[in-house]
């Protein structure tokens, strides 16, 4: 990350812990906190933003990195399923670096790495992707950010949400300024849950806000 890059990453972690702070319960529900955008938004136009990132459409190869599955779903704050929902996604690859003109880190791309994906949610608000389980990459000389996806979820009717979802298990949680910087609710719903049955499927909750 260059000088340029940090600084914006700091300023918008910054908005991101702000706005994370109004984040509140609705009849004692937790709704997803929103969470720092970063400085990386995928800027560089792609074709292929399906489901599955592991793979990019016309090429023979796949991404390096352990496969993983999330199956999520988006409530409302009633718990009520969102069919519809536009989930916008985007994380770093198995090496820790975007794919995006401003990540100058000196690990390698990941020319079989999608990177980006833009879904929909389905009946009973269900939605899944499969992926690689990104790598930590330094966000300052003292701060590593743990693995973690980032989200904006948008539908009509509901207020937009930035976030990040994180990984179980994780010894950089604990030490992550962003996410220590939420509530304990807050962070067990932004941590993505083990499924005992299904060692590579994590399950993902998102519960939006009504305008
Ligand atoms: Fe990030």
């Amino acid at each position: 990350m260059n000088i340029e890059s940090r600084r914006l990453f700091l300023k918008t972690s910054i908005i991101g812990g702000v706005l994370g702070f109004f984040s509140n319960k609705v009849s004692g529900i937790t709704l997803t906190p929103s969470d720092s955008q970063g400085p990386f938004y995928p800027i560089t136009p792609q074709k292929d933003k399906d489901f599955d990132l592991t793979t990019i459409k016309g090429q023979e190869g796949t991404a390096i990195g352990e496969i993983i599955n999330i199956r999520g779903k988006v409530l409302d704050e009633n718990l009520n399923p969102l069919e519809d929902v536009s989930i916008d996604l985007w994380q770093a690859n198995a090496a820790g670096r975007y794919h995006h003109p401003y990540d100058t880190s000196s690990v390698p791309l990941d020319e079989n790495f999608q990177g980006w994906a833009i879904i929909q949610s389905g009946v009973k608000g269900g939605f899944n992707f499969k992926t690689i389980i990104p790598g930590a990459y330094a966000a300052s000389g003292s701060w590593t950010r743990p693995p973690h996806i980032h989200f904006k979820i948008s539908k009509t009717g509901y207020h937009e949400l930035i976030t990040q979802m994180y990984f179980p298990d994780n010894e950089l949680n604990k030490k992550d300024y962003l996410l220590q910087s939420k509530s304990s609710s807050e962070q067990e719903i932004m941590i993505a849950k083990k499924i005992e049955s299904s060692p590579n499927t994590l399950e993902y909750t998102i519960i939006l806000k009504s305008i």
